[in-house]
Protein backbone atom coordinates (compact mmCIF):
# COMPACT_ATOMS: atom_id res chain seq x y z
CA UNK A 1 0.00 0.00 0.00
CA UNK A 2 2.58 2.32 1.32
CA UNK A 3 4.91 1.88 -2.04
CA UNK A 4 1.39 2.55 -3.90
CA UNK A 5 1.04 5.59 -2.51
CA UNK A 6 4.62 6.79 -3.21
CA UNK A 7 4.46 5.41 -6.88
CA UNK A 8 1.11 7.80 -7.13
CA UNK A 9 3.18 10.38 -5.68
CA UNK A 10 6.02 9.96 -8.09
CA UNK A 11 3.34 10.06 -10.97
CA UNK A 12 1.75 13.04 -10.00
CA UNK A 13 4.90 15.06 -8.68
CA UNK A 14 6.13 14.78 -12.38
CA UNK A 15 3.04 16.29 -13.86
CA UNK A 16 3.19 18.89 -11.46
CA UNK A 17 6.41 19.96 -11.92
CA UNK A 18 5.50 20.35 -15.82
CA UNK A 19 2.50 22.14 -15.13
CA UNK A 20 2.28 25.46 -16.41
CA UNK A 21 2.38 28.20 -13.44
CA UNK A 22 -0.29 30.12 -15.20
CA UNK A 23 -2.88 28.32 -12.82
CA UNK A 24 -1.96 30.06 -10.15
CA UNK A 25 -2.71 33.42 -10.96
CA UNK A 26 -5.39 34.37 -13.15
CA UNK A 27 -5.66 38.33 -12.29
CA UNK A 28 -3.46 40.57 -14.74
CA UNK A 29 -3.49 43.60 -12.71
CA UNK A 30 -1.30 42.81 -9.65
CA UNK A 31 1.43 45.28 -8.69
CA UNK A 32 4.32 44.20 -10.60
CA UNK A 33 6.69 41.95 -8.65
CA UNK A 34 9.50 44.90 -10.04
CA UNK A 35 7.71 47.10 -7.41
CA UNK A 36 7.94 44.58 -4.76
CA UNK A 37 11.62 43.61 -5.82
CA UNK A 38 12.33 47.67 -5.58
CA UNK A 39 10.60 48.47 -1.81
CA UNK A 40 12.75 45.39 -0.93
CA UNK A 41 16.21 47.35 -2.06
CA UNK A 42 14.61 50.19 -0.76
CA UNK A 43 14.21 48.34 2.94
CA UNK A 44 17.44 46.85 2.69
CA UNK A 45 18.97 50.49 2.04
CA UNK A 46 17.62 51.05 4.85
CA UNK A 47 18.72 48.72 7.46
CA UNK A 48 22.29 48.80 6.03
CA UNK A 49 24.74 46.07 5.30
CA UNK A 50 25.82 45.27 9.04
CA UNK A 51 21.96 43.59 9.56
CA UNK A 52 19.79 41.19 8.32
CA UNK A 53 16.01 41.21 8.58
CA UNK A 54 12.65 38.49 8.17
CA UNK A 55 9.56 38.74 7.60
CA UNK A 56 7.21 35.92 8.55
CA UNK A 57 4.12 34.80 6.79
CA UNK A 58 0.88 35.48 8.88
CA UNK A 59 -0.34 32.70 10.80
CA UNK A 60 -3.45 30.03 9.99
CA UNK A 61 -5.69 30.34 12.53
CA UNK A 62 -8.36 28.00 13.31
CA UNK A 63 -11.85 28.62 13.06
CA UNK A 64 -13.72 25.32 14.95
CA UNK A 65 -12.86 21.78 13.98
CA UNK A 66 -10.65 21.05 11.31
CA UNK A 67 -11.79 24.40 10.37
CA UNK A 68 -9.40 27.75 9.44
CA UNK A 69 -10.63 30.94 8.90
CA UNK A 70 -10.04 32.24 5.50
CA UNK A 71 -6.30 32.79 4.92
CA UNK A 72 -5.17 36.72 5.16
CA UNK A 73 -1.66 37.93 4.60
CA UNK A 74 0.10 39.94 6.75
CA UNK A 75 0.15 43.32 5.59
CA UNK A 76 4.07 43.94 5.91
CA UNK A 77 5.29 40.61 4.60
CA UNK A 78 2.29 41.37 1.33
CA UNK A 79 4.08 44.47 0.94
CA UNK A 80 7.69 43.16 0.49
CA UNK A 81 6.71 40.24 -0.99
CA UNK A 82 2.91 40.07 -3.19
CA UNK A 83 2.99 36.26 -1.95
CA UNK A 84 0.14 35.59 -0.60
CA UNK A 85 0.51 31.71 1.12
CA UNK A 86 0.87 31.20 4.68
CA UNK A 87 4.11 29.36 5.92
CA UNK A 88 6.60 31.79 4.39
CA UNK A 89 9.72 33.95 5.57
CA UNK A 90 11.33 36.65 3.89
CA UNK A 91 15.08 36.96 4.70
CA UNK A 92 16.82 39.69 3.60
CA UNK A 93 20.95 39.39 3.36
CA UNK A 94 21.86 43.68 2.44
CA UNK A 95 25.66 42.41 2.36
CA UNK A 96 24.56 39.26 0.46
CA UNK A 97 25.42 35.40 0.34
CA UNK A 98 26.24 32.87 -2.24
CA UNK A 99 23.61 30.26 -3.17
CA UNK A 100 23.30 27.60 -5.70
CA UNK A 101 22.07 29.05 -9.09
CA UNK A 102 18.62 27.39 -9.27
CA UNK A 103 18.95 27.13 -12.70
CA UNK A 104 22.48 25.58 -12.84
CA UNK A 105 22.98 23.84 -9.55
CA UNK A 106 26.51 23.37 -10.37
CA UNK A 107 26.97 27.47 -10.79
CA UNK A 108 26.53 29.70 -7.46
CA UNK A 109 25.65 33.14 -7.45
CA UNK A 110 24.77 35.83 -5.26
CA UNK A 111 21.49 36.97 -3.86
CA UNK A 112 20.22 39.30 -0.72
CA UNK A 113 16.70 37.84 -0.90
CA UNK A 114 16.09 34.31 -0.12
CA UNK A 115 11.86 33.64 0.34
CA UNK A 116 11.15 30.39 1.92
CA UNK A 117 8.12 29.03 0.68
CA UNK A 118 6.09 25.46 1.32
CA UNK A 119 7.21 22.78 -0.70
CA UNK A 120 5.13 21.33 -3.65
CA UNK A 121 2.72 18.89 -2.35
CA UNK A 122 0.90 16.75 -4.77
CA UNK A 123 -1.53 15.07 -2.28
CA UNK A 124 -2.39 18.04 -0.18
CA UNK A 125 -2.52 20.70 -3.13
CA UNK A 126 -5.43 18.27 -4.63
CA UNK A 127 -7.16 18.88 -1.45
CA UNK A 128 -6.12 22.51 -0.66
CA UNK A 129 -5.42 23.81 -3.98
CA UNK A 130 -2.08 25.30 -5.92
CA UNK A 131 0.82 26.24 -4.35
CA UNK A 132 3.82 28.45 -5.87
CA UNK A 133 6.38 26.50 -4.87
CA UNK A 134 9.87 28.13 -5.16
CA UNK A 135 9.70 28.23 -8.82
CA UNK A 136 6.57 29.60 -8.79
CA UNK A 137 7.27 32.51 -6.52
CA UNK A 138 10.72 33.20 -8.54
CA UNK A 139 8.79 33.04 -11.57
CA UNK A 140 5.45 35.04 -10.85
CA UNK A 141 6.47 37.19 -7.69
CA UNK A 142 9.89 37.98 -8.89
CA UNK A 143 11.91 37.26 -5.46
CA UNK A 144 15.46 36.42 -6.92
CA UNK A 145 16.03 33.23 -5.10
CA UNK A 146 13.29 30.98 -2.97
CA UNK A 147 13.60 27.80 -1.59
CA UNK A 148 11.48 25.06 0.59
CA UNK A 149 10.44 26.32 3.84
CA UNK A 150 12.37 23.61 5.35
CA UNK A 151 15.48 24.61 4.71
CA UNK A 152 15.35 27.95 6.54
CA UNK A 153 16.55 26.91 9.91
CA UNK A 154 20.16 26.17 8.18
CA UNK A 155 19.87 28.54 5.92
CA UNK A 156 19.01 31.09 8.74
CA UNK A 157 21.96 29.78 11.32
CA UNK A 158 24.98 29.66 8.41
CA UNK A 159 24.07 33.61 6.90
CA UNK A 160 23.27 35.28 10.50
CA UNK A 161 26.79 34.24 11.36
CA UNK A 162 28.71 34.07 8.12
CA UNK A 163 27.17 37.77 7.44
CA UNK A 164 28.77 39.02 11.18
CA UNK A 165 24.92 41.03 11.22
CA UNK A 166 25.35 43.45 14.19
CA UNK A 167 21.45 43.77 13.87
CA UNK A 168 18.73 41.40 12.95
CA UNK A 169 15.34 42.91 12.09
CA UNK A 170 12.89 40.86 12.85
CA UNK A 171 8.58 41.37 14.07
CA UNK A 172 7.60 40.65 17.19
CA UNK A 173 5.81 37.58 18.18
CA UNK A 174 2.10 38.41 19.00
CA UNK A 175 0.68 36.31 21.46
CA UNK A 176 -1.66 34.59 19.37
CA UNK A 177 1.51 33.80 17.22
CA UNK A 178 1.77 29.54 16.68
CA UNK A 179 1.23 27.15 13.96
CA UNK A 180 3.39 25.51 11.45
CA UNK A 181 4.92 29.13 10.95
CA UNK A 182 6.02 29.38 14.87
CA UNK A 183 7.67 26.46 14.66
CA UNK A 184 9.31 27.08 11.28
CA UNK A 185 9.93 30.71 12.91
CA UNK A 186 11.63 28.48 16.01
CA UNK A 187 15.83 29.57 15.33
CA UNK A 188 14.09 33.07 15.02
CA UNK A 189 12.68 32.95 18.39
CA UNK A 190 16.09 31.42 20.51
CA UNK A 191 18.03 34.63 18.75
CA UNK A 192 15.37 37.11 19.98
CA UNK A 193 15.05 35.33 23.42
CA UNK A 194 18.76 35.07 23.60
CA UNK A 195 19.40 38.58 22.63
CA UNK A 196 18.92 40.79 26.10
CA UNK A 197 21.90 38.36 27.39
CA UNK A 198 25.36 40.04 27.83
CA UNK A 199 26.72 37.71 25.59
CA UNK A 200 24.78 38.28 22.84
CA UNK A 201 26.38 39.66 19.57
CA UNK A 202 23.34 40.24 17.42
CA UNK A 203 20.86 43.40 18.60
CA UNK A 204 17.12 42.96 17.76
CA UNK A 205 15.61 45.39 16.48
CA UNK A 206 11.73 45.22 15.09
CA UNK A 207 11.27 46.40 11.12
CA UNK A 208 7.42 47.57 11.28
CA UNK A 209 8.20 51.56 12.29
CA UNK A 210 10.46 51.40 8.94
CA UNK A 211 7.80 48.99 6.36
CA UNK A 212 5.19 51.86 7.97
CA UNK A 213 6.52 54.69 6.99
CA UNK A 214 7.31 52.96 3.52
CA UNK A 215 3.49 52.09 2.84
CA UNK A 216 2.23 55.76 4.40
CA UNK A 217 2.37 57.06 0.64
CA UNK A 218 1.08 54.92 -1.89
CA UNK A 219 2.44 54.51 -5.15
CA UNK A 220 0.42 54.51 -8.47
CA UNK A 221 -0.28 51.04 -8.39
CA UNK A 222 -1.44 50.84 -5.12
CA UNK A 223 -3.64 53.97 -5.76
CA UNK A 224 -4.73 52.33 -9.00
CA UNK A 225 -6.15 49.12 -6.55
CA UNK A 226 -7.16 51.37 -3.93
CA UNK A 227 -8.95 53.55 -6.58
CA UNK A 228 -10.56 49.92 -8.13
CA UNK A 229 -11.94 48.89 -4.75
CA UNK A 230 -13.77 52.31 -3.90
CA UNK A 231 -15.42 52.04 -7.29
CA UNK A 232 -16.66 48.83 -6.41
CA UNK A 233 -18.09 50.06 -3.01
CA UNK A 234 -19.53 53.04 -4.55
CA UNK A 235 -21.61 50.59 -7.07
CA UNK A 236 -22.45 48.86 -4.27
CA UNK A 237 -23.72 51.89 -2.43
CA UNK A 238 -25.71 52.88 -5.20
CA UNK A 239 -27.19 49.67 -5.58
CA UNK A 240 -28.16 49.21 -1.83
CA UNK A 241 -30.02 52.78 -1.75
CA UNK A 242 -31.90 51.93 -5.05
CA UNK A 243 -32.92 48.41 -3.74
CA UNK A 244 -33.76 49.69 0.12
CA UNK A 245 -37.47 48.91 1.39
CA UNK A 246 -38.96 48.99 3.98
CA UNK A 247 -39.72 44.97 5.40
CA UNK A 248 -36.22 43.81 4.34
CA UNK A 249 -33.66 42.92 6.57
CA UNK A 250 -30.32 44.49 7.18
CA UNK A 251 -28.84 40.78 6.32
CA UNK A 252 -30.85 41.49 3.05
CA UNK A 253 -28.49 45.26 2.55
CA UNK A 254 -25.92 43.27 3.55
CA UNK A 255 -26.20 40.35 0.95
CA UNK A 256 -26.73 42.67 -1.90
CA UNK A 257 -23.10 44.56 -0.59
CA UNK A 258 -21.51 41.03 -0.76
CA UNK A 259 -22.70 40.30 -4.41
CA UNK A 260 -21.89 43.15 -6.09
CA UNK A 261 -18.60 43.56 -4.34
CA UNK A 262 -17.75 39.83 -5.57
CA UNK A 263 -19.60 40.43 -9.07
CA UNK A 264 -17.37 43.10 -9.48
CA UNK A 265 -13.96 41.26 -8.94
CA UNK A 266 -13.22 42.30 -4.91
CA UNK A 267 -11.84 39.10 -3.22
CA UNK A 268 -12.57 40.14 -0.02
CA UNK A 269 -13.74 42.57 2.63
CA UNK A 270 -11.64 44.45 4.83
CA UNK A 271 -13.69 44.53 7.72
CA UNK A 272 -17.21 43.08 8.16
CA UNK A 273 -20.13 45.15 6.80
CA UNK A 274 -21.69 47.37 9.12
CA UNK A 275 -25.66 47.61 8.41
CA UNK A 276 -27.60 48.98 11.40
CA UNK A 277 -30.75 50.16 10.83
CA UNK A 278 -32.47 52.82 13.39
CA UNK A 279 -31.49 51.65 17.13
CA UNK A 280 -28.52 49.95 15.29
CA UNK A 281 -27.59 53.18 13.68
CA UNK A 282 -25.72 54.56 17.01
CA UNK A 283 -24.00 51.18 17.09
CA UNK A 284 -20.33 52.79 15.87
CA UNK A 285 -19.40 48.84 14.75
CA UNK A 286 -22.72 47.11 14.73
CA UNK A 287 -21.91 43.88 12.45
CA UNK A 288 -25.15 41.53 13.80
CA UNK A 289 -27.14 42.32 11.01
CA UNK A 290 -30.29 40.62 11.67
CA UNK A 291 -33.29 43.19 12.34
CA UNK A 292 -36.15 44.01 10.05
CA UNK A 293 -36.32 47.45 8.46
CA UNK A 294 -39.42 49.69 8.77
CA UNK A 295 -40.84 52.85 7.01
CA UNK A 296 -39.37 55.97 8.47
CA UNK A 297 -35.73 54.12 9.74
CA UNK A 298 -32.64 55.32 8.67
CA UNK A 299 -29.81 52.78 7.59
CA UNK A 300 -26.12 53.68 8.27
CA UNK A 301 -24.09 50.78 6.20
CA UNK A 302 -20.67 51.15 6.59
CA UNK A 303 -19.68 48.33 4.19
CA UNK A 304 -16.50 48.30 1.41
CA UNK A 305 -14.80 45.83 -1.03
CA UNK A 306 -10.89 44.96 -0.78
CA UNK A 307 -9.25 44.56 -3.75
CA UNK A 308 -6.09 42.67 -4.61
CA UNK A 309 -5.74 43.28 -0.22
CA UNK A 310 -6.25 47.27 -0.69
CA UNK A 311 -8.72 48.06 1.58
CA UNK A 312 -11.37 50.81 0.49
CA UNK A 313 -14.08 52.23 3.65
CA UNK A 314 -17.17 53.77 2.52
CA UNK A 315 -20.18 54.76 4.41
CA UNK A 316 -23.53 55.81 3.38
CA UNK A 317 -26.77 56.63 5.39
CA UNK A 318 -30.18 56.57 4.19
CA UNK A 319 -33.66 56.23 4.88
CA UNK A 320 -35.30 53.00 4.52
CA UNK A 321 -38.16 54.65 2.13
CA UNK A 322 -36.29 56.63 0.27
CA UNK A 323 -37.64 60.17 1.80
CA UNK A 324 -35.44 61.55 5.06
CA UNK A 325 -37.86 62.92 7.88
CA UNK A 326 -37.35 66.86 9.33
CA UNK A 327 -35.34 65.48 12.20
CA UNK A 328 -33.01 62.68 9.95
CA UNK A 329 -32.70 65.46 7.45
CA UNK A 330 -31.29 68.14 10.26
CA UNK A 331 -28.79 65.97 11.55
CA UNK A 332 -27.73 64.39 8.08
CA UNK A 333 -26.80 67.62 6.62
CA UNK A 334 -24.59 68.47 9.82
CA UNK A 335 -22.36 65.52 8.82
CA UNK A 336 -22.51 66.31 5.41
CA UNK A 337 -21.47 69.79 6.02
CA UNK A 338 -18.59 68.16 8.45
CA UNK A 339 -17.58 66.22 6.05
CA UNK A 340 -17.66 68.64 3.08
CA UNK A 341 -15.04 70.95 5.10
CA UNK A 342 -12.77 68.39 6.16
CA UNK A 343 -12.70 66.84 2.56
CA UNK A 344 -12.01 70.78 1.02
CA UNK A 345 -9.07 70.87 3.42
CA UNK A 346 -7.14 68.16 2.53
CA UNK A 347 -4.48 68.90 0.35
CA UNK A 348 -0.67 68.31 0.81
CA UNK A 349 0.38 70.08 4.37
CA UNK A 350 -2.77 69.54 6.04
CA UNK A 351 -2.77 69.09 9.57
CA UNK A 352 -5.10 66.03 10.31
CA UNK A 353 -5.32 67.40 14.01
CA UNK A 354 -6.70 70.71 12.16
CA UNK A 355 -9.09 68.64 10.30
CA UNK A 356 -10.48 66.67 13.09
CA UNK A 357 -10.64 70.09 14.61
CA UNK A 358 -13.03 71.31 12.07
CA UNK A 359 -15.15 68.25 11.82
CA UNK A 360 -15.73 68.97 15.88
CA UNK A 361 -16.55 72.40 15.15
CA UNK A 362 -19.31 72.12 12.87
CA UNK A 363 -20.48 68.94 14.58
CA UNK A 364 -20.86 71.28 17.56
CA UNK A 365 -22.10 74.69 15.99
CA UNK A 366 -24.81 72.17 14.55
CA UNK A 367 -25.93 70.42 17.29
CA UNK A 368 -25.68 73.42 19.63
CA UNK A 369 -28.29 75.19 16.94
CA UNK A 370 -30.48 72.41 17.13
CA UNK A 371 -30.69 72.34 20.88
CA UNK A 372 -28.64 68.63 21.20
CA UNK A 373 -26.07 70.18 23.42
CA UNK A 374 -26.80 72.87 25.31
CA UNK A 375 -23.26 74.56 25.93
CA UNK A 376 -20.71 74.47 23.00
CA UNK A 377 -17.80 72.37 24.51
CA UNK A 378 -15.97 69.37 23.51
CA UNK A 379 -17.52 66.93 26.37
CA UNK A 380 -21.00 67.67 25.06
CA UNK A 381 -19.96 67.02 21.58
CA UNK A 382 -18.45 63.90 22.20
CA UNK A 383 -21.35 62.29 23.37
CA UNK A 384 -22.60 61.99 20.04
CA UNK A 385 -19.36 61.95 17.66
CA UNK A 386 -17.13 60.01 19.85
CA UNK A 387 -14.52 58.96 16.84
CA UNK A 388 -11.70 60.38 15.07
CA UNK A 389 -12.45 62.29 11.57
CA UNK A 390 -10.62 59.26 9.50
CA UNK A 391 -7.86 57.13 9.14
CA UNK A 392 -5.24 56.25 6.08
CA UNK A 393 -6.59 53.06 4.19
CA UNK A 394 -4.30 51.12 1.94
CA UNK A 395 -3.50 47.32 2.75
CA UNK A 396 -5.01 47.72 6.39
CA UNK A 397 -8.27 49.72 6.45
CA UNK A 398 -6.71 51.43 9.28
CA UNK A 399 -2.95 51.68 7.68
CA UNK A 400 -0.39 53.30 8.29
CA UNK A 401 -0.10 57.19 8.22
CA UNK A 402 0.98 60.57 9.68
CA UNK A 403 -0.49 63.75 10.69
CA UNK A 404 0.63 66.46 8.41
CA UNK A 405 -0.53 65.06 4.56
CA UNK A 406 1.30 64.55 1.55
CA UNK A 407 0.24 63.74 -2.15
CA UNK A 408 -0.23 59.96 -2.57
CA UNK A 409 -1.68 59.57 1.21
CA UNK A 410 -5.14 58.30 1.04
CA UNK A 411 -7.58 59.06 3.90
CA UNK A 412 -11.19 58.52 4.64
CA UNK A 413 -13.08 61.47 6.24
CA UNK A 414 -15.98 59.85 7.83
CA UNK A 415 -17.53 62.47 10.53
CA UNK A 416 -21.12 61.10 12.57
CA UNK A 417 -23.38 62.23 14.79
CA UNK A 418 -25.34 59.16 16.76
CA UNK A 419 -28.25 59.54 19.05
CA UNK A 420 -28.97 56.95 21.21
CA UNK A 421 -32.47 56.45 22.37
CA UNK A 422 -32.66 58.27 26.20
CA UNK A 423 -30.14 60.45 25.25
CA UNK A 424 -30.50 63.28 28.18
CA UNK A 425 -31.53 66.28 27.56
CA UNK A 426 -32.53 65.72 23.83
CA UNK A 427 -35.95 66.24 21.66
CA UNK A 428 -37.15 61.91 21.59
CA UNK A 429 -37.64 63.13 17.69
CA UNK A 430 -33.65 62.63 17.07
CA UNK A 431 -33.63 59.16 19.05
CA UNK A 432 -32.15 56.41 17.26
CA UNK A 433 -31.16 58.70 14.67
CA UNK A 434 -27.47 57.62 13.37
CA UNK A 435 -25.78 59.21 10.35
CA UNK A 436 -22.47 58.68 9.50
CA UNK A 437 -20.66 59.76 5.46
CA UNK A 438 -17.32 58.07 4.77
CA UNK A 439 -15.13 58.55 1.43
CA UNK A 440 -12.15 58.06 0.49
CA UNK A 441 -9.76 60.79 -0.48
CA UNK A 442 -6.79 60.52 -2.04
CA UNK A 443 -4.25 63.60 -1.81
CA UNK A 444 -3.04 65.03 -4.45
CA UNK A 445 0.00 67.36 -5.46
CA UNK A 446 -2.94 70.05 -6.26
CA UNK A 447 -5.40 69.17 -3.70
CA UNK A 448 -7.89 65.91 -3.38
CA UNK A 449 -9.71 63.70 -5.37
CA UNK A 450 -12.65 61.72 -3.74
CA UNK A 451 -12.41 58.22 -4.65
CA UNK A 452 -15.81 56.46 -4.04
CA UNK A 453 -17.10 60.14 -5.40
CA UNK A 454 -19.64 57.70 -7.36
CA UNK A 455 -22.33 57.41 -4.26
CA UNK A 456 -24.18 60.35 -3.72
CA UNK A 457 -24.14 61.98 -0.85
CA UNK A 458 -26.34 65.37 -0.85
CA UNK A 459 -30.01 64.75 0.20
CA UNK A 460 -32.21 66.18 -3.07
CA UNK A 461 -29.66 63.55 -4.60
CA UNK A 462 -29.78 60.06 -2.57
CA UNK A 463 -33.67 60.52 -2.71
CA UNK A 464 -33.54 60.92 -6.47
CA UNK A 465 -31.11 57.85 -6.79
CA UNK A 466 -33.95 55.87 -4.19
CA UNK A 467 -36.35 56.44 -6.69
CA UNK A 468 -35.10 53.80 -9.36
CA UNK A 469 -35.01 50.35 -8.86
CA UNK A 470 -32.24 48.41 -8.12
CA UNK A 471 -30.63 44.81 -7.98
CA UNK A 472 -31.83 43.45 -4.72
CA UNK A 473 -35.22 43.67 -4.15
CA UNK A 474 -36.41 40.35 -5.92
CA UNK A 475 -38.51 37.96 -4.08
CA UNK A 476 -36.01 34.76 -4.50
CA UNK A 477 -38.19 31.80 -5.32
N1 LIG B 1 -15.27 50.69 8.85
C1 LIG B 1 -14.34 50.98 9.83
C2 LIG B 1 -14.05 52.40 9.91
O1 LIG B 1 -14.81 53.21 9.42
O2 LIG B 1 -13.04 52.83 10.40
MN1 LIG C 1 -13.17 54.31 8.43
MN1 LIG D 1 -15.98 52.61 7.71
Amino acid sequence: MIKKIVFFCLIYAASLAAQDLKYLEYDTDFIPPAEYKARRDSLMKEIGENAVAVFYSAPERVRNGDQDYPYHQNDNFYYLTGFPEPNAILFLIPSGTTVHDPSDSSKEMMTREILFVQPREPLRERWTGRRYGPEGAMALRGVTYALTNDKFKTAFMRILFSSHAKRLYVPPFSSDFGGEIKELMQPVQNIVDRSPAWHSTVEVRDPSPLVYSMRVVKSPEEIALIRKAAHISAVAHNQAMMSCEPEMHEYDLQALYLYVFHRMGAEDIPYPCIVGSAENSVILHYETDRREIHDGDLVLADCAAEYHNYASDVTRTYPVNGTFTEPQKQIYQIVLDAQTACIAMMKPGASWRNIQAKAEEVITDGLFKLGIIKEKSRKEMFRFFMHGVGHPVGLNVHDAGRDTLVAGMVMTAEPGIYIAEGSEGVDPKYFNIGVRLEDDILVTSSGHEILSNEAPREIKDVEALMKKKGIGNQPLQ
